[in-house]
């Protein structure tokens, strides 16, 4: 009989540590070929075997991850008008939220410091449309007529100009970045390998729906920073249009995401709160250690420049 070579696979469920890390760097790896559309002829002989190993891995994954949430997520409502609230305390509450990294990078980060950070926030970029097509898959008529608004916009409402990725692309090309996985901190990686794991997994559909919402709704707060901080730098406005334009753009997207996709899922299904809430902190805490890394390795706090927990974890 013979194995599958992916042994990392083994290590999906450990959240920290060098096997945390060398797993999420493989699974990072493989991540930036499995969808790419192919050729009957291309497919590797094992590709199946390594899909059934690595899909288990990726529950495995998130499985830990939703016990690692579990003590955030013990009181949420199931009703919908209560969920909502819920849900929208985490822009203040959530893990992550006011982390001082993004005022300091505003005021006070150098270009290298500020190419880092971009470094690692372009490596961990998933492709949110990509993560929203996957997503809307079967979804019940009213989502799904949000997420396709939603997508649309993604797209630049038809104009290449307009499309967030290619803009994404512009500013890691100003930038000159051409981060791979091993150059890249785990924390972020895992970010983008779980955002990637509950898009594929049906059974984890309602998290996505969540971890896409809270996007949404966190990102125009550490948009606008990126974008003070790039201003303060000099970066041409045509280059940094993708921290501009989310800045605004995702208030109104997040407005509508709650009162369009997780209303009416909730509404149909109180079930789906739980997992709804549950995607959304998972990937709050996927960033919140993002920040708390990215913090220590810019070394931008003089207790943090002396704190080298940061490095004894990876
Ligand atoms: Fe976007
Ligand atoms: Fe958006």
């Amino acid at each position: 009989m013979t194995r599958p070579r992916v042994e990392w696979a083994r290590w999906a469920g450990d959240l920290a540590g060098p096997r945390f890390a060398e797993f999420q760097t493989q699974l990072a790896g493989h991540n930036a070929h499995r969808f790419r559309p192919g050729l009957p002829e291309e497919a590797a002989s094992d590709e199946l075997a390594t899909d059934e190993r690595v899909g288990r891995a990726e529950i495995e994954m998130v499985e830990a991850l939703r016990c690692a949430v579990a003590p955030l997520i013990a009181e949420i409502p199931t009703e919908p008008d209560g969920f909502i609230a819920w849900f929208e305390q985490l822009k203040h509450t959530g893990p992550g939220q006011g982390d001082p990294l993004f005022p300091w990078l505003a005021t006070t980060a150098s270009i290298e410091q500020m190419r880092w950070f971009l470094f690692q926030e372009v490596a961990g970029e998933a492709g949110f449309e990509d993560l929203l097509a996957m997503t809307q898959v079967k979804m019940p008529v009213q989502a799904k007529l949000e997420m396709a608004r939603n997508f649309w916009d993604e797209m630049g409402r038809g104009s290449e100009k307009g499309m967030h990725g290619p803009m994404l692309e512009r500013l890691a090309g100003f930038f000159q970045l051409s981060p791979t996985p091993e150059t890249v901190v785990p924390e972020a990686l895992a970010l983008g390998n779980t955002m990637i794991a509950l898009a594929r997994h049906r059974r984890y559909a309602f998290h996505s729906v969540g971890a896409l919402g809270v996007i949404e709704m966190t990102a125009p707060g550490r948009a606008a920073l990126v974008d003070a901080a790039l201003r303060r730098l000099r970066i041409p406005a045509k280059k940094r249009l993708y921290f501009a334009v989310h800045a605004v753009l995702d208030v109104k997207h997040s407005e509508a995401w709650n009162a369009e996709v997780l209303h009416s899922l909730v509404a149909e299904d109180p079930r789906r709160a739980r997992a709804i809430g549950e995607g959304a902190v998972i990937r709050l805490w996927h960033g919140a250690r993002s920040f708390e890394r990215y913090r220590c390795e810019l070394g931008s706090f003089k207790a943090r420049l002396l704190d080298t927990s940061c490095l004894a974890a990876a």
